[in-house]
């Protein structure tokens, strides 16, 4: 079996860290590669005052790991930069947030050449490459140029964002092109996959794509696909039984004193809709007089990304929401609102999913949103609580069984908190049912697999390119 060498912005591998604290890239790549050999190289999330492109090789569980320090300047202008300030809000549709500073070019530049001069002694001739996520998306074209002939796969985790918000960004002809030197590009939904096909027809007049996927632009052909992302259904499944799991659900339940409760759990991120979340739970209570003291909600908001202004600005009106609305409602032995920014590690972060009896997602765009998944597989098959989940998620292409929410629909919002409280057991039993088939049978190994055996199988030729290396 060929080797898989995975690539990320960064090494983020701790089993004992839940993924919706570290984001579902983390927990999915430790997952995937499991089972099978191979490496999985990146940033260590660490700096130092000047880049030695040294890496360290290390073993954690069934995994080998290799990591590279940056320096200050590549955090600033590549991580909190390019990708952080500019990339990142604009494919989740928030160009009043995106920046764009010639600095963070060269930064985006400079790290995905760096990377590619780390990682290119590491890889034998029949390794497959799999790359992931926006920070890298010119990583194959600098491999290619270090002479690097091996299949190269690209996934993007996040949205495709619509071409009118894409043809904002200056050279988003150059970084459409650097992608085209992947063999393979997978996306979360046909959604995001419309969306490029869309790009490419109008902006580089690129004929359809095949029917297997394929698709000719800038002189160089890839194949393009959908590969939703799953979860290690059994790990939340097992884990919200574990010791651990167990006792994070019986503090849970202790502390409920008898109220139901509402559980959110993200990074504090401006796409998870935490602001409109809060409103909405706000409405809720002023709506619902007879539901008060009968039920809080619960939100976990991982910090994330807190150099950059807008995170910084976000956590600050969190905070006055989340002020208010207590201030409003609460009484002495009443918390409506509980809301912490402290990560929790899986198991226990298991066990809070299955004490928790409505299960509320409601991002504003998000590639996928594997805690829908994660609190669908903790739940407890004889007593399984309500999902409620925004359309623009991802994993709405796939959890229809859940209550589909529109996120900035407040009364909408409202209305669903309601109506998953009152929802009788056999609704409640069947819905979760048919969510569970999904995350179940669509897990991260189905992922794994489809992904690289697409990545693996024979196909053309790639076109000669001008630039890759004799
Ligand atoms: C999202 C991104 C991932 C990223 C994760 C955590 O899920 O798609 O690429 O790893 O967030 O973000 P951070 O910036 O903390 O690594």
């Amino acid at each position: 079996m060929s080797r898989l060498i995975v690539v990320s912005n960064r090494v983020n591998l701790s089993r004992d860290t839940g993924a919706g604290a570290v984001g579902g890239l983390a927990a999915a790549i430790a997952a995937a590669l499991r089972e099978r050999p191979g490496i999985w190289f990146g940033w260590s999330g660490e700096t130092t005052p000047q880049y030695t492109g040294q890496i360290a090789m290390e073993r954690i569980g069934e995994v080998t790991v290799a990591r590279v320090d940056l320096e200050e300047q590549d955090v600033e202008e590549y991580y909190n930069g390019y990708a952080n300030k500019t990339l990142w809000p604009l494919f989740h549709n928030r160009i009043d947030l995106t920046a764009y500073e010639r600095p963070f070019d060269a930064g985006y530049a400079r790290v995905n050449r760096r990377f590619a001069e780390a990682l290119a002694p590491l890889i034998a001739p029949d390794d497959l490459i799999w790359v992931h996520d926006y920070h890298l998306a010119p990583l194959a074209r600098e491999l290619r140029a270090l002479g690097v002939k091996n299949r190269i796969g690209f996934f993007l985790h996040i949205p495709w964002p619509a071409r009118q918000l894409l043809t904002t960004l200056p050279g988003h002809r150059k970084l459409v092109e650097a992608l085209f030197h992947y063999d393979l590009i997978g996306f979360q939904t046909e959604d995001h996959l419309t969306a490029v096909t869309d790009y490419l027809a109008h902006e580089i007049g690129a004929a359809p794509i095949s029917a297997t996927g394929e698709v000719e632009a800038f002189g160089l052909r890839t194949q393009l696909g959908v590969f939703p992302i799953g979860i290690e259904a059994p790990d939340f499944r097992d884990g919200s039984r574990s010791p651990l799991g167990e006792e994070s659900f019986q503090r849970m339940r202790e502390s409920q004193a008898g109220r139901k409760m509402v559980l959110g759990v993200d990074r504090l991120d401006y796409s998870k809709g935490l602001e409109e979340r809060f409103l909405s739970y706000e409405q809720f209570l002023a709506a619902h007089e007879e539901q008060r003291e009968k039920v809080f909600l619960l939100q976990i908001a991982t910090l994330s990304r807190d150099s950059v202004e807008a995170y910084q600005e976000l956590r600050g009106r969190l905070d006055a929401i989340a002020g208010r609305v207590n201030g409003a409602y609460g009484t002495v032995d009443w918390v409506p609102l509980r809301y912490i920014n402290s990560g929790y590690r899986q198991d226990e972060l298991a066990g809070i999913y299955r004490a928790a009896h409505v299960g509320l997602v409601t991002p504003l765009r998000d590639g996928m949103n594997l805690v829908a998944k994660e609190y669908v597989a903790a739940q407890d098959p004889e007593d399984p609580g309500v999902l409620i989940l925004s359309r623009f998620a991802g994993a709405a292409a796939q959890m229809g069984s859940a209550l589909i929410v529109n996120p900035y629909d407040r009364d909408d919002v409202a209305a669903a908190i309601q109506r998953a409280l009152s929802m009788g057991y056999a609704e409640r039993r069947k819905r979760w049912e048919r969510l569970m088939e999904t995350v179940a049978r669509d897990d991260v190994s189905a992922w794994r697999t489809r992904f690289v055996d697409a990545l693996g199988a024979p196909r053309r030729p790639r076109p000669r390119l001008a630039n890759d290396a004799a």
